[in-house]
């Protein structure tokens, strides 16, 4: 048989730090444990019955069954831009500065592909999303990692970039609501941004795919409400949490007109567009009323006070997020990051080493709070019984 060498770029892949964790769970099922996963940021709760049934009317229709437009339907531009206005004060052209994503991973890993050349450098936080560093190397492009740091409140350093790097960056991502931290910013942040981003022409590229996961009142800003921040940069979203859709592959970016074209270019070089009935239920999730959102907040809100509690009668130094469905927790002393999460793992509990998320991600487990309460109950029981 003839054996295909890989691409470069596959080769560079970093190892896959959740190879170990998949064994072992794999094995503990096979041995009938009974596993409560609070590994995955994938939401338990169905999709709202409103959403679905928009879907189902809308795959009756066959003009809905041909290539959608690249850049999505002028319907849902247009509720994208209302949805904006309506949520942060911030007008974006539905014909110019809305793109619709099939999910906004899918945008986040195309936009180097626009803007990142070989020399290029990525400004990147770590911990992260993995999607941020592995799309700039696939574009050829070096990333910097910035570290976020429990005395910064998990925001980035910006002064503490050197300049070399500065003078050969080109692109910063963030993410506020932050995934794995659970970290906020505030308008302050954003400003500054903005000013670094004005001063050293660096485009910004903000994932904001958990604006919508806030608790006790908090409204996370938009990065765009910022003056200026539409002439740096971009802002990536998502209906897969708010609406509970991952799965169905809907999202959008808005913000500066040009890197909007650029990621349009690549994106109708590579895909054509999200299947249309999907767009009608995304539509149908923005313009509906959202006591969806208030309810799926909700939820979220008393797994959270039910998983910190019990996380600090344990004795676990963790802080009650203000936003997203996870819990980052700092290690007991003695441990690694990699051995609690086998500790826990042992009495069928999956949590994810920080570590995965980058190196200055050792010294926590993220938690997901993907589970019914009863389970999470469960959860802190069996981990009650463990002598760190
Ligand atoms: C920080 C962050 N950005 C983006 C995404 C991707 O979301 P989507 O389903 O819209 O592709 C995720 C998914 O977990 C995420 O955690």
């Amino acid at each position: 048989m003839t054996v295909f060498e890989k691409a470069e770029r596959l080769k560079k892949l970093p190892p896959y730090l959740f190879k170990e964790l998949d064994r072992k769970k794999t094995e503990l099922r096979a041995r009938g444990v009974d596993i409560i996963d609070l590994g995955v940021g994938d939401p338990d709760l169905p999709t709202p019955d409103h959403i679905i049934e928009a879907m189902k009317d809308a795959l009756e229709n066959p003009d809905n069954h041909r290539y959608p437009s690249y850049s999505g339907m002028n319907d849902l531009k247009d509720a994208v831009s209302k949805w904006f206005e309506r949520r942060f004060g911030v007008q974006v052209s539905p014909e110019t500065e809305v793109v619709s994503l099939i999910g906004s991973k899918e945008g986040l890993a195309h936009l180097p592909l626009a803007f990142i050349d070989p020399g290029d450098v990525a400004l990147i936080p770590s911990p992260a999303y993995p999607v941020y560093h592995i799309a700039t190397m696939f574009a050829g492009g070096e990333s910097f990692f910035m570290p976020l740091k429990s005395e910064n409140n998990f925001l980035p350093d910006l002064e503490a970039i050197p300049s070399e790097v500065i003078r050969h960056a080109k692109l910063m991502f963030l993410n506020y609501p932050n995934n794995p931290t659970s970290a906020v910013a505030g308008h302050g942040f954003f400003e500054q941004v903005v000013r670094f981003a004005e001063k050293h022409s660096i485009l910004v590229c903000h994932d904001a795919a958990y604006t919508e996961m806030a608790f006790d009142g908090y409204r996370p800003p938009s990065f765009l409400e910022v003056d200026g921040a539409k002439d740096v940069g971009l802002e990536f979203h998502s209906l897969s949490k708010t609406y509970n859709m991952t799965g169905w592959r809907i999202g959008f970016a808005v913000g500066n007109q040009a890197l909007i074209e650029g990621l349009g270019a690549i994106k109708s070089n590579i895909d054509s567009g999200v299947f249309q009935a999907i767009q009608v239920a995304g539509i149908k999730a923005l313009t509906h009323d959202q006591s969806c959102v208030k309810e799926m907040v909700e939820v979220y809100t008393r797994r959270r006070d039910l998983m910190v509690n019990g996380l600090k009668e344990i004795g676990f130094e963790v802080e009650s997020p203000k936003a997203t469905f996870y819990l980052w927790i700092k290690i007991p002393k003695g441990y690694t990051s990699a051995q609690l999460t086998t500790k826990l793992l042992e009495k069928g509990v999956v949590v994810t080493p920080g570590n995965g998320f980058g190196e200055p991600g050792e010294g926590y487990v993220r938690i997901a709070l993907t589970q019914k309460r009863s389970r999470l109950e469960e959860a802190v029981q069996r981990m009650k019984n463990i002598t760190f």
